[in-house]
């Protein structure tokens, strides 16, 4: 089943009670097609949607420090009790050091949290996947909002993150991101070896979201 995770960044129109409604359309898109949607909302949100919707609700970012005396940031235990299930670490939009994205790993393993590791070429792919996260998410920055998806502009990258972690981990599943928008976007990105996607403007600054959604699924529907 094609994985559809979507980002709600910081746009106006995936902020506070626009971020339920769109989680709400999303956990109806899970439930009416055969694809796995995940929400990304910010973390203020995160407890109104995961209290209200019955689909995997994952933080936008997370720091790998625990309990104490750590000021602005945010810890995978405060995820946990909000009602998240996972975490991205190191979108292309909040970039962490290597040392970092290993420690943000850990703190989520401690407290059952799915991890998308977001990586911008092969080689970071291969050393995000040495670090064994659940998913990593390949996304080149510059296709990132253009409406240009990169299955399109850059088969390679993705074919070539699939490669490299079948031969690293092959237990990490690959997603891929940029640009995506339309059924054919996704169905090529599972073409290519992907599992799913990893979107967010080609669905948030739609005129109408779930029909954006419909037309995203069906390029896998049989
Ligand atoms: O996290 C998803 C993202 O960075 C891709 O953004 O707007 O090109 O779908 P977009």
């Amino acid at each position: 089943m094609a994985i559809i995770v979507l980002n709600f960044k910081t746009y106006r129109e995936s902020t506070g009670i626009e971020a339920l409604r769109l989680a709400e359309i999303c956990e109806d898109i899970s439930r009416e097609y055969s694809v796995q949607m995940v929400v990304v909302p910010q973390v203020a949100d995160i407890h109104a949607i995961s209290s209200a919707v019955n689909i995997p609700v994952y933080a936008q970012h997370v720091d790998g420090v625990g309990f104490g005396g750590f000021t602005g940031h945010v810890t995978a235990a405060s995820l946990k009790a909000a009602g998240a299930a996972g975490s991205l670490i190191n979108h292309s939009e909040r970039r962490l050091k290597l040392a970092e994205i290993e420690a943000s790993i850990t703190a989520c393993r401690s407290f059952g949290l799915k991890t998308i590791v977001c990586t911008n070429n092969v080689a970071t792919t291969r050393s995000a996947a040495a670090l064994e996260p659940d998913f990593v998410a390949v996304e080149p920055p510059e296709l990132i909002g253009s409406g240009i998806p990169v299955s399109k502009a850059n088969p390679e990258v993705i074919r070539g993150s699939v490669a490299a972690v079948k031969d690293i981990a092959p237990k990490v599943a690959v997603l891929c991101g940029a640009g995506i928008t339309h059924g054919e976007d996704l169905r090529s990105a599972i073409e290519l070896g992907s599992e799913g996607v990893l979107l967010a403007s080609g669905i948030i600054k739609a005129a109408d979201p779930r029909k954006a959604l419909e037309d995203l699924v069906s390029g896998v529907l049989k």
